[in-house]
């Protein structure tokens, strides 16, 4: 084994998105996503063995991690060391520049770059699927970060074993066209969320009337929206895209109770949206866990866009992203 081992991965946001779990322990999720990998905010993770006695030692960006967040990454390290059929414990440090409260899921880079991380320190041999997999079991959305650009992630079929089911849950990278994307951020609130993305999806799946009518047309979206990016017709994936989401927090607002993100701000940012519409730009809208709103564009309209998001939401932060990289190993 290495021993010890350095990645860094980026955050994605869903155009297609993954809302509800089928199993929980596996994560695996009821619907297939679909997303861009961001160019910004990369999360670096090492993972270094430590002795097979004690616990795992875990710093997040400086910081000794502790409650529900090391709970969830000592259960990953956990499958790791059962795969590689090995006891040491790992010393694991996180440093995440997504600034605080973007509203960009820090688990989807951070799961991705610890996979790559604990893959390589603990000797697995793992192609970028089997690596997607694995990430999948720490975030769901960190299947889609182990690749760059487009990446679309398979729920996998329902019949079989559940090692059967494990291995084909996973993402892989999606053709796209003549498309020159840019997505940007709009930090309208940087609190923290009301209830977690996972809480949030068992309570939707659970309770609202809402959701497998979205589930059905979500399946219909990602087969329009990978046309749409072949083509690159950024009119479509927008469009897409925006019907998607508004969808998924359809699903949210009829569970019961509801689980509400949106705030006065993101309608405010939507109305904008709106406006660089009416003026003839393509811009379009997606909300996750949260109030934030990011806005797909062509990157030639990417400063405009933002000036008009900024105008909309005064104090609120702006950044601008473009397609980027897959997870990669840096050293180990
Ligand atoms: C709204 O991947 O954070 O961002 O699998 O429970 O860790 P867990 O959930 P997570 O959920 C992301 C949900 C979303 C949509 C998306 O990214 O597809």
């Amino acid at each position: 084994t290495a021993g010890r081992a350095t990645a860094v991965a980026h955050p994605n946001i869903a155009l297609i998105k993954y809302w509800g779990k089928r199993d929980e322990h596996l994560v695996l999720p009821r619907v297939d996503s679909l997303s861009m990998t961001l160019n910004v905010f990369p999360t670096t993770t090492s993972v270094r063995l430590a002795p097979r006695s004690g616990s795992d030692m875990v710093t997040l960006n400086g910081r000794p991690a502790a409650g529900e967040a090391l709970r969830r990454i000592v259960d990953f390290l956990d499958l790791v060391r059962e795969r590689a059929g090995l006891a040491h414990r790992a010393v694991v440090d996180s440093e995440n520049t997504v600034p605080t409260g973007a509203g960009l899921a820090s688990s989807a880079s951070g799961f991705a770059a610890l996979a790559v991380a604990a893959a390589a320190a603990y000797g697995l041999d793992l192609d970028a699927t089997a690596l997607s997999g694995l990430a999948r079991r720490g975030s769901g959305s960190a299947s889609r970060s182990v690749f760059g650009g487009f990446a679309v992630w398979h729920a996998g079929p329902d019949a079989g074993s559940a090692e059967e089911a494990d291995r084909s849950s996973y993402a892989e990278p999606v053709p796209v066209g003549d498309l020159d994307p840019a997505l940007v951020v709009a930090v309208v609130d940087a609190g923290p969320k009301p209830v977690s993305s996972r809480a949030a999806m068992r309570r939707t799946v659970d309770t609202s009337p809402l959701y497998e009518p979205w589930a059905v047309s979500s399946q219909a979206d990602l087969i329009e929206m990978r046309a749409a990016l072949l083509a690159g017709d950024i009119e479509a994936v927008g469009e897409i895209a925006e019907r998607n989401a508004l969808g998924m927090h359809a699903t949210m607002l009829a569970a019961r109770p509801a689980v509400r993100y949106l705030s006065p701000a993101t309608l405010t940012v939507l109305d904008s949206v709106l406006r660089l519409r009416q003026d003839g730009i393509p811009a379009y809208a997606t909300m996750d866990a949260g109030p934030n709103v990011k806005v797909l564009c062509r990157r030639v309209d990417a400063d405009r866009v933002a000036e008009a998001v900024c105008v909309a939401v005064p104090g609120g932060a702006v950044h601008i992203a473009e397609p980027g990289p897959g997870a990669r190993l840096l050293h180990g």
